[in-house]
């Protein structure tokens, strides 16, 4: 079995692989080439929650199961809030061949998709990115936008404010030669201000911008919430968006009150989330159509996603032959 911790991962895989291997993932989803249960999450004690993550796919050789707990209260604690292992499975002979660095297969997934979904989605020119919550998903979730469209600005708010200042200096050194310029914000209304990509990554359970101040024409990627009773979506946003698509639509319809509280409400209807990322990417779903659009984007993780980001780390390690071996 091959043990990968996260400086193995950084020296084999770039933010682009990771972008290129969810959009697999998504596609193969949509294809029907990945079978993956939702996810069973156990409620824990401490406001805690255990989530366990399966997915095969017999086209990949390939399963996983990702284990990912998530304790809020962590990051006050200087510990991370989102703790995982990723363990990747022979499709053929059922041995486990790896386990990885589950935080940051976690990262680079999730950031991803939003990558993925600017791609996609996003106007060609885009010129300022906003950033809202500066916590342990942040760095690849920037490093993901900057990837996927050349920007002049991002913004970055978080309630926080020491922790925003922190993160935006160590992002100006870090993907300094992405050429943005990258400054914390007051407010969440000035973050936003003429933002062309917007991506929201908090742990708050109530809107953490206001969706009338956001531009025509802006892609919004909305990745932190995935409990029903949750939201940092403000519901505005929605009646305004041209198109609201999702990472899994069946997924995100199951798990997160971004869209459950919005239809719950009569706001929206399921109808009107027209599907997921996998359509577009396999033409059945229209992306954008033109630059005024705005696309509300809703992310709340498959397993898909984590099953063939780790598979092509785990390919790229062993064609370098990074990691160590555990007999
Ligand atoms: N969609 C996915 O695939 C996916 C994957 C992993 C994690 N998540 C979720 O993403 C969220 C963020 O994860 P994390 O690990 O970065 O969390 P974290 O706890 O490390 O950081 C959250 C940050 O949000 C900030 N915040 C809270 N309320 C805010 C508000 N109203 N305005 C601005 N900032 C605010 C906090 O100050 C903190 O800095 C979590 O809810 C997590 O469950 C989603």
């Amino acid at each position: 079995m091959l043990l990968l911790n996260r400086a193995d991962i950084e020296k084999v895989f770039t933010t682009r692989d990771a972008i290129d291997a969810v959009k697999t993932a998504f596609k193969m989803t949509e294809d029907g080439k990945i079978v993956s249960p939702l996810r069973t999450v156990i409620e824990g004690k401490y406001d805690g929650a255990f989530l366990f993550m399966p997915a095969y796919a017999p086209e990949l050789d390939a399963a996983s199961l990702k284990v990912i707990d998530i304790f809020p209260h962590n990051i006050d604690n200087g510990l991370m809030t989102s703790p995982a292992q990723v363990m990747l499975i022979d499709g053929a002979t059922g041995y486990v061949v790896a386990m990885m660095d589950g935080t940051f297969v976690t990262q680079l997934r999730t950031g991803a998709s939003s990558g993925a979904a600017f791609d996609l989605l996003a106007k060609k020119d885009c010129r300022k990115g906003a950033l809202i919550g500066t916590g342990g998903q942040a760095e690849t979730q920037l490093a993901s936008m900057l990837e996927s469209r050349s920007l002049e600005e991002v913004s970055v708010y978080d309630i926080n404010a020491d922790r925003c200042a922190a993160f935006c200096a160590k992002m100006r050194e870090k993907l300094a030669s992405y050429g943005a310029d990258i400054q914390p914000a007051e407010s969440a209304d000035a973050c936003i201000e003429d933002a062309d990509l917007i991506i929201t990554v908090t742990a708050s359970r109530e809107p953490v911008f206001d969706g009338t101040k956001v531009k025509e024409g802006a892609t919004i990627s909305c990745v932190g919430t995935y409990q029903p009773d949750r939201r940092e979506m403000d519901p505005a946003i929605l009646p305004r968006a041209a198109k609201i698509i999702c990472d899994s639509k069946e997924a995100a319809l199951s798990e997160t009150g971004d869209l459950l509280i919005p239809i719950a409400d009569g706001i929206i209807t399921e109808d009107d989330v027209l599907g997921s990322l996998g359509d577009v990417i396999n033409g059945t779903l229209p992306g954008r159509e033109s630059d005024d659009e705005i696309i509300v984007y809703e992310t709340v993780g498959i397993a898909a996603q984590d099953l063939v980001t780790a598979k092509a780390i785990y390919d790229k390690a062993v064609e370098k032959g990074i990691g160590i071996v555990w007999e």
